[in-house]
């Protein structure tokens, strides 16, 4: 029997959850979270990091991120929800992995730069922006995470994550921190409706978990493939065929063989990926339908914090005695 693992991973509430998160992440913890002990964890404060303005949206978006994890099967009996500014340890940590973070190495981190790039954030973003990706090094291992499901725009996250474990337990000559190891989806990066980016709420590509069937339809039939005719062979590595593979994948050997040759048309095609999208979606839709009022939340997530600050206390408690602080 393998052993019982700590898993954490979490999403940032700036809209809600859509296919990419699905089968690149939500997937896996619905799998693993019988088998583990789980940690899935809303960023609010990270969603401060670009709308510092916005607080009502970011709650707002915090429960709505809350009924997508109890609609795609997320046991909130089995893993714990943690609501990261309600949890100190969390905050403390950052400040000191912070001090052993090279300055130069966070500015370097490729995800944080691809986001000041896709966002258009300039020179104006804030000094919290480069500061998240501390802070996400800080949530993980607050919570000891061995294992991180993610999709793969994060890796470069968890590779600073891992430096950082290593130099704290090296500098201070004491393992207080086990060095975590990324989870892919069975689709690390699925691209969005236009074709062409990865699916995220903020590129406007994204197909949500909660859209009802015409509206799926809409998008998959707006689904960017540049063919021009139904007589032109199509390419089965285009867009479109990674929904058939992902979504498909039965009928995506024989599909994709009939689009080489062409003769068969991108609508018929997205029709049956639509429908197929839709059944995937329809339980995960119904459940949602039926999902607690606020006031419920708030209850199940206040229990979850108290479950969520005893095991991140430990572990502050543990690093600042390790770095001779305390009283
Ligand atoms: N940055 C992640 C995202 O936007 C969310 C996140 C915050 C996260 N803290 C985390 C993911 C810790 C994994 C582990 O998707």
């Amino acid at each position: 029997m393998t052993q019982r693992q700590r898993i954490l991973t979490g999403d940032t509430p700036t809209g809600r959850l859509h296919l990419g998160h699905l089968v690149g992440s939500l997937e896996n913890r619905v799998r693993l979270q019988a088998i583990h002990e789980c940690y899935f964890l809303i960023a609010n404060i990270h969603a401060f990091t670009t709308r510092a303005d916005q607080p009502a949206t970011i709650r707002r978006d915090t429960f709505e991120i809350i009924r997508d994890y109890l609609a795609v099967g997320i046991d909130p009996a089995q893993a714990t929800f943690v609501v990261q500014s309600e949890i100190p340890a969390i905050a403390e940590l950052t400040v000191l992995l912070a001090m052993l973070l090279p300055y130069q190495r966070v500015m370097r981190n490729p995800t944080l730069n691809h986001e000041l790039e896709t966002k258009g954030l300039a020179e104006h973003y804030s000094f919290g922006f480069p500061l998240y990706a501390v802070g996400q090094c800080a949530d993980i291992l607050a919570f000891r995470g061995q294992l991180v499901p993610v999709g793969e725009d994060q890796l470069a996250h968890i590779e600073m994550c891992r430096e950082v474990a290593r130099r704290f337990n090296q500098t201070y000559q004491r393992e207080v921190f086990p060095i975590p190891e990324p989870l892919v989806g069975r689709v690390p990066r699925l691209v969005g409706t236009d074709g062409k980016h990865k699916m995220s709420k903020s590129l406007d590509n994204a197909i949500f978990l909660s859209d009802d069937t015409a509206t799926i339809k809409a998008k998959v039939g707006k689904l960017y493939t540049g063919r021009q005719s139904i007589d032109e062979p199509g390419d089965p590595d285009n867009a479109l065929f990674q929904y058939v593979r992902t979504f498909l994948p039965e009928d995506a050997p024989e599909l994709a063989a009939r689009y080489a040759r062409g003769g068969i048309g991108d609508g018929a095609i997205k029709q049956q990926v639509a429908a197929a999208v839709d059944r995937l979606l329809a339980p995960i839709r119904e459940r949602r339908r039926a999902s607690p009022d606020e006031a419920r939340l708030v209850e199940l997530l206040r229990e979850h914090t108290r479950r969520a600050n005893a095991v991140a206390d430990v572990t502050l408690r543990e690093a600042k005695a390790a770095m001779c602080l305390g009283l």
